[in-house]
């Protein structure tokens, strides 16, 4: 029978906490569902389980020292971080935690985490007060916003005595959450174009006209739906965010040029999602030569740009089309008069009055609009923003 960890290789790294004394029946429990499993105990997970155990139900030496020449000589540190197809962390401590939070490395499962591409759980187990300490709480958010995945904690009673929400998620539930990471099909098999970033309308050799725009939400967006299994295609204007690579990607300047690359791409997508900031008018005439301060005043006409949504919408066999809203004022009613007059599936509605969200932000707050459906997406990082967009979307649109 096929198991959802098969031919998947899974390094359990163990850190110090009582819970550690759970870890080899998490081993059983990853192996039960298919996986291939190495462990990483670190010198405070030494304190609370023995390595012989582990080595016993793994099958596999233990690795528990970033400086063994002998360990190096198997498989050193990066062979092991390129060897994981996921890494579980359980349990997680509050300092490991803060060390992957700084890119530390002064360990070898530290070190392992800043080398791997592998899928990355974190089980926190602590203290209760420790759990729900400002730091580790906002470290916690900070490792989901680089794609790491958080199995919670349970409440109950704690080897302390306290009573509270700390203790290990039980292996079960571990082993489990750690097949799921490699389970997300919400988009599977679909094809989904996104045009990002600000366009840039030249007035002459050298001025233009363009927006704040930085391209952030867009890739993140990107990202989500290509974890979510979908073939991404990418219109890409003018941004100041890294490139994902795994999209197909092109990049355009103007708003002519984006509308040229989105419909000479669009046949063959089952989705579009108009992120880019167009900028609404250009030049009419764009001057050959760098225009000269000679009067006081310039003027220059400008005439509108053509609506690349609208476009798209009103094609014969349209993609489910998805547009943002950037409004200041009468937020949801403007987002949904957009939503009818444009045609489209879905509005991302987000205020940029306000300056914490939106733009050239990492952090945004949206509502997600359809014709019966208004929902809100509370400030968080774009790019838990845009894993919970493409859940809408799944959910609500396909
Ligand atoms: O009409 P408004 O510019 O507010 O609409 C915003 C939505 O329309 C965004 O999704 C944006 O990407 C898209 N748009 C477009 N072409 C334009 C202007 C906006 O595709 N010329």
């Amino acid at each position: 029978m096929q198991k959802p960890l098969n031919n998947k290789n899974v390094l359990l790294g163990i850190c110090g906490s009582i819970a550690a004394y759970k870890s080899p029946d998490i081993v059983r429990r990853l192996q039960d569902l298919g996986a291939e499993v190495r462990v990483v105990l670190t010198a405070g997970g030494a304190e609370f389980v023995s390595e012989r155990s582990l080595q016993t139900v793994s099958k596999n030496k233990v690795h528990d020292n970033l400086w063994d020449a002998e360990a190096e000589l198997s498989m050193g540190h990066i062979e092991l971080a390129k060897w994981a197809d996921a890494i579980v962390i359980a349990p997680a401590s509050a300092n490991t935690i803060a060390k992957l939070c700084h890119g530390r490395a002064n360990d070898l499962l530290t070190t392992l985490i800043l080398a791997t591409t592998a899928k990355i759980l974190i089980a926190p187990a602590m203290n209760q007060q420790m759990y729900a300490s400002m730091a580790t709480q906002d470290n916690l958010k900070l490792l989901e916003s680089r794609n790491m995945v958080i199995a919670k904690p349970e409440f109950g009673e704690q080897a302390c005595g306290d009573i509270g929400e700390g203790r290990l998620a039980e292996p079960t539930s571990i082993a489990l959450q750690a097949a799921n990471l490699f389970q997300n099909t919400q988009l599977g098999g679909k094809k989904v174009m996104i045009t990002l970033g600000a366009t840039i309308e030249a007035i002459d050799p050298v001025r233009f006209i363009s927006n704040h725009s930085s391209g952030k939400m867009g890739m993140a967006l990107a990202s989500a739906c290509i974890e979510a299994g979908a073939t991404v295609t990418l219109i890409i204007g003018s941004i100041s965010v890294a490139v994902e690579s795994r999209a197909i990607n092109i990049f355009v300047t103007s708003a002519d040029d984006m509308l040229e690359a989105v419909m000479s791409n669009i046949g063959e997508q089952d989705i579009f999602i108009s992120c880019a900031a167009v900028a609404d008018y250009r030049p009419v005439n764009i001057a050959q030569n760098k225009i000269k301060k000679d009067s006081e005043t310039l003027s220059i006409e400008l005439v509108r740009n053509p609506d690349i949504l609208a476009n798209v919408c009103q094609m014969k066999n349209k993609p489910i089309c998805i547009g943002f809203a950037a409004e200041t004022e009468n937020l949801i009613k403007n987002a949904k008069n957009k939503l009818k007059n444009k045609g489209c599936d879905a509005i991302i509605l987000n205020d940029v009055s306000n300056s914490k969200i939106g733009l050239k932000s990492d952090q945004n707050e949206v509502f997600f609009i359809t014709k019966d459906n208004c929902e809100k997406i509370n400030i968080t990082s774009k790019i838990i923003i845009a894993k919970k967009l493409v859940e809408k979307i799944s959910e609500v649109l396909i």
